[in-house]
């Protein structure tokens, strides 16, 4: 029997602390008006300072677990996708393993900046398809706020923390209908974090750095193109996409995605508004809240589709 992999349960967190784009204006010179025109982003959450990527992991899994309706110990892989890991090492995937109190199982981190998620997923995928697990975990979550430069207009207005969780688990039926991952080493130099500790000091510049009109122009190009290859590799026309969840960088991405792909923006979850850009967070974070509010129904196609720094890109379709 060929075994498939379907979503079991999504979850996500918040942290507590929400930042205005008026408050903002504090900050930097920067406008409520300019953010949200520019943007489409009205508000952001913050991390508390105790709080690193595994604590908001941990709070999105349990939240994808109980949906699940498994046992932790039922968890047979971990993979967590995050730009702002808690240390150099341990991974965050081993750090959230022990905070589950789960032991034995294969935990790794994976790193494809925004795109990180739907690597994430698709590797997981593979594992079950595979045979060599039953359920696996796959979270996307990250503290931005670690990693920003609080004075740099251009960028400290986009990004947001949070994270996103979903269990997957082996079926007879698709769940999962395709993934397609994608990567051009080139780009690395237009949104980076170019930073790293060698001899007990940083080296390097480790706050996030973006030129942001050439990211912006790539990722609707790319967006759609993922989008295109995905249909194509189903046979499926895109009036067959009951929900698209882009990665949430700008509305105005989000938009033109959706206008060359011929999709009305009703079947486009967005959270950009009241999330920023989560990064490897993002997806997981629009797709839990599109789940749990009844938007996405038994039977439906949802196509997650994803950009972010390397550069990396790629797709995962979905039958509900
Ligand atoms: O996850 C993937 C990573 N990120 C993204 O996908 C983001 C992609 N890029 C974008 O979303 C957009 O390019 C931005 C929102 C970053 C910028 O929007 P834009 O329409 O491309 O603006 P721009 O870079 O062309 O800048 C326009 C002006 C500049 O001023 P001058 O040179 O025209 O006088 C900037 O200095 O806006 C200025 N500006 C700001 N003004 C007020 C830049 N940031 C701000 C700000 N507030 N926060």
């Amino acid at each position: 029997m060929t075994i498939h992999s379907r979503v079991a349960g999504t979850g996500s967190y918040l942290p507590q602390k929400v930042l205005t784009n008026r408050e903002l204006e504090r900050l930097v010179d920067t406008t409520d008006e300019w953010v949200l025109t520019r943007t489409g982003i009205r508000q952001r959450h913050v991390a508390a300072d105790d709080q690193n990527a595994s604590d908001l992991a941990l709070a999105a899994s349990r939240k994808a677990i109980e949906a699940a309706g498994i046992p932790v110990q039922d968890i047979g892989l971990i993979i967590v996708a995050t730009t702002t890991p808690d240390m150099i090492f341990p991974s965050t995937a081993c750090l959230l393993q022990a905070k589950l109190g789960v032991r034995g199982c294969p935990a790794f981190d994976v790193q494809a900046v925004c795109s990180g998620f739907v690597y994430g997923l698709a590797t997981a995928n593979q594992f079950i398809r595979s045979g060599q697990c039953r359920n696996a975990l796959v979270v996307g979550t990250e503290v931005y706020s670690h990693i920003i430069d609080w004075s740099d207009r251009s960028t400290c207005v986009l990004f947001g923390d949070g994270a996103g969780a979903v269990v997957l688990t082996g079926d007879s039926a698709p769940g999962i209908l395709s993934s397609h991952l994608h990567a051009d080493g080139s780009y690395a130099e237009m949104l980076s974090v170019p930073g790293t500790v060698a001899g007990g000091k940083v080296r390097g510049r480790p706050l996030l750095k973006m030129e942001g009109n050439t990211v912006f122009k790539f990722a609707v190009r790319i967006l759609g193109e993922v989008a295109e290859e995905a249909l194509a590799a189903n046979h499926m026309d895109k009036s067959q996409i009951d929900w698209l969840i882009p990665h949430q960088a700008n509305i105005r991405i989000i938009q033109a995605t959706a206008r060359r792909l011929g999709l009305s923006m009703e079947k486009v979850v967005t959270t950009v508004d009241r999330h920023a850009n989560t990064s490897a967070a993002s997806i997981p974070l629009a797709l839990d809240e599109a789940v749990r509010d009844g938007r996405i129904r038994a039977g439906q196609h949802v196509l997650l589709a994803a950009v972010g720094g390397g550069f990396t890109w790629g797709s995962v379709l979905i039958r509900w």
